[in-house]
């Protein structure tokens, strides 16, 4: 008996996964809605009676987990990415050109075109076909595990379709909630007095964020795939295209409004169109991603800091509304530069509300004649600070009135700088200046930075006030009882903030250079530091020339590093924090710029080989050598497996050593050993 109604309930999960697969992977569905809940609702009661037959992986068990007390953290193993962004066809055009520059070649290149979809970026993990895990981008190495939440998204399969299936798939894309949806629940919020989402992207990030899940299966967020991390096996062709259509066909929606095009002349094509069909479309989208088709290519261009050099965000024409300046203010930043921003009077502009501006420098304030009392543009375009754009002259009322710079910091009252030919002006009261200080704080625990969690802008702003905290190293002198005795901090928040200070101790040494707030040593000069440098003891010691040596180190970035090293009280708050226990592992590579042992030399993997790809690839990196995508005269070595193709032949032809993976792995521990 068991047998055959074990039967019937895997046959009831194909069909039910097979209209998922039609209705969210093809937008096609082939039967009425009441009978895929009829289906549903069969495999529900045999299930309920047969509890023994009930798999994670069915239809069913989409919502039903604990709420979560927090969100464990997941280490992404390949990283995910960003997208540079183009705003004009000119900065598109930019673009194409270098690929094909980079390319070295002076034919069109093909690029796959799709929406680039406002919502936010998630990793699916899929292990055996069945899905494992999901998380968030986070900082792009580490990101929140929401896979209870992930698992109630409809279009997103809970197992994969298909014969011979990767053991490991990670599907990257985006989650985002529909247009509809998105009214749907505003407008039942809005009945039942609760708190309006300001547009689908926050409805979305709020929807994920949530620890209980039957809150998230409540929301109407939906999924598309529009990448990939792990992937086991050899990939499933060699074109971006190709692998999409493969992913796709295991039942993992893609959008279908990707599209393969022909150079820049295609993009922009592409784009106009989109752009007219924007408000049809059921979701949100704020612009067109471009990709290079060819892996290969992708290979050889590589990333530079978080974004890939072969793809490009290019934005729809950020939007913008009329408002009033109220006022004009000056803010003073981390290194002391003063802002003027504007006050304005409320707007709705790209989805939020914007009531400040900044206006960048006086150069600007003097170039647009901005006055407080003028009725300006505001732009703001997707995640960019909000701008004031033009003056609307003719709405200047007579008493208006122009903004000078003014002489004295706004904070400490020190004396405002401007070197001569920079547009900069700066308060000179250092870390004297309260607005400074705070924000060196601010800095030194951002998520990038140290990460300090619970440690937020009004909390840094009252410590700083109260003369609890002058500099990062106070701050791992705190306890509990002095913060207990701030606005807003109960015991038990106070006690989270001590944990979450005591967890930020064990650090990186690239994340201790950047919370360091080193003028210009933003996030990717301070990982190439440490990488360059191993240790901190070696990259205080370094002077101008041996910085230079550096890629992406210039003359000013170097002295800014040097003049920062030699402040005896930079050195004295670096030995504080040392002394209240922040440790970081040494980088394993401990060498001085330029002298690693692979620097300069390229190599190309082919084959099947025994070891994954990105673990090879990591360790040749780490030794210095660059890993490209295809065979070129630059080539210097070719990492040959078994069944090596077309590769290998012409690394035969242009007469570049070849190593099998035995030779590679005596070739990497001889110069480990060297080190
Ligand atoms: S690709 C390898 N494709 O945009 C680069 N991203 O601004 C990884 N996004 O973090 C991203 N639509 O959240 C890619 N079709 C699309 C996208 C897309 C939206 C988001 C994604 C990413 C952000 C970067």
């Amino acid at each position: 008996m068991e047998k055959t109604v074990k039967a019937r309930v895997e046959a009831l999960r194909e069909q039910i996964d097979h209209h998922n697969y039609l209705y969210y992977v093809l937008d096609e569905p082939s039967v009425p809605d009441a009978e895929y809940d009829r289906l549903l609702r069969e495999l529900e009661q045999l299930e309920a009676e047969y509890p023994q037959l009930v798999t994670s992986d069915s239809p069913t068990q989409r919502v039903g987990a604990q709420p979560l007390e927090a969100f464990d953290e997941v280490e992404h193993r390949v990283p995910m990415l960003s997208l540079a962004n183009a705003f004009s066809d000119d900065e598109m055009a930019d673009f194409d050109k270098r690929i094909r520059k980079l390319l070295d070649t002076g034919e069109e290149i093909t690029y796959v075109a799709e929406p680039k979809l406002d919502g936010l970026a998630i990793s699916i993990r899929y292990e055996k076909g069945k899905l494992v895990q999901a998380a968030t981008r986070g900082d792009g190495s580490r990101g929140e595990d929401v896979t209870q939440n992930v698992r109630t998204i409809s279009s997103v399969p809970l197992r994969l379709i298909g014969e011979d299936l990767p053991d490991v798939v990670e599907a990257r894309g985006e989650i985002f909630m529909p247009k509809k949806g998105f009214a749907a629940l505003n407008e039942r919020a809005r009945k039942k007095g609760e708190k309006i989402f300001v547009n689908p992207r926050n409805a979305a990030a709020g929807s994920l964020r949530q620890l209980d899940s039957k809150i998230t299966a409540s929301r109407p967020l939906a999924f598309y795939c529009y990448g990939y991390g792990e992937l086991s096996g050899s990939l499933p062709g060699d074109t971006y295209s190709a692998v999409m259509k493969s992913l796709r066909k295991m039942g993992i929606p893609v959008s279908n409004e990707q599209k393969i095009v022909k150079g820049v002349s295609g993009c922009l094509h592409y784009f106009g169109a989109l752009a007219e069909r924007r408000d049809q479309l059921d979701y949100e989208i704020d612009g067109v991603v471009f990709k290079v088709d060819s892996l290969a290519a992708q290979g050889e261009l590589g990333a530079v800091s978080r974004a890939p050099r072969w793809a490009i965000a290019h934005k729809f024409p950020a939007q913008e509304e009329l408002t009033l300046v109220e006022d004009i203010e000056f803010q003073v930043g981390r290194t002391g530069a003063i802002t003027p921003v504007a006050r304005l009077k409320p707007v709705f502009v790209g989805g939020v509300t914007v009531s400040n501006a900044t206006l960048h420098n006086m150069d600007e304030i003097v170039k647009k004649d901005v006055h407080v009392g003028d009725t300006v543009f505001v732009r703001r375009a997707g995640d960019v600070i909000p701008e004031v754009v033009r003056v609307l002259s003719e709405r200047r009322p007579d008493d208006a009135r122009p903004v000078a710079l003014p002489t004295h910091c706004p904070v400490c009252n020190a004396d405002v700088v401007r070197p001569e030919g920079e547009a900069v002006a700066r308060c000179s009261g250092g870390l004297y200046c309260p607005a400074q200080r705070k924000e060196a704080i601010k800095h030194f625990a951002s998520r990038l930075a140290m990460d300090i969690e619970g440690l937020g802008d009004k909390l840094v702003d009252q410590l700083v006030e109260k003369e609890l905290v002058h500099d990062p190293a106070d701050l791992y002198a705190l306890e509990l009882d002095q913060l207990a005795g701030l606005e807003r901090m109960a015991e038990k928040s106070a006690q989270n903030l001590l944990d979450a200070l005591e967890q930020s101790k064990q650090t990186t040494l690239e994340r201790f250079l950047f919370a360091l707030g080193i003028r210009e040593v933003g996030e990717a000069t301070s990982r190439t530091l440490a990488q360059r440098f191993g240790a901190l003891e070696r990259l205080e010691k370094a002077d101008e020339e041996l910085l230079q040596q550096v890629e992406d180190v210039g003359p000013v970035v170097a002295s800014h590093i040097v003049t920062f090293f030699r402040q005896s009280h930079n050195r004295e708050v670096i030995q504080r924090l040392v002394d209240a226990g922040i440790r970081w592992e040494e980088h394993e590579l401990r060498m001085e710029a330029q002298q690693q042992p692979l620097s300069g030399k390229s190599f190309v993997l082919t084959g099947k080989l025994t070891r994954p790809r990105n673990e090879i690839k990591a360790q040749l990196q780490a030794l210095g050598a660059r890993v490209a995508g295809s065979v070129s005269k630059k080539t210097d070595y070719l990492v040959a497996g078994e069944a090596a193709g077309s590769k290998l032949d012409k690394a035969k032809e242009l007469d570049i050593e070849i190593l099998d993976e035995a030779a590679l792995q005596s070739m990497l521990e001889k110069l480990w050993m060297k080190r």
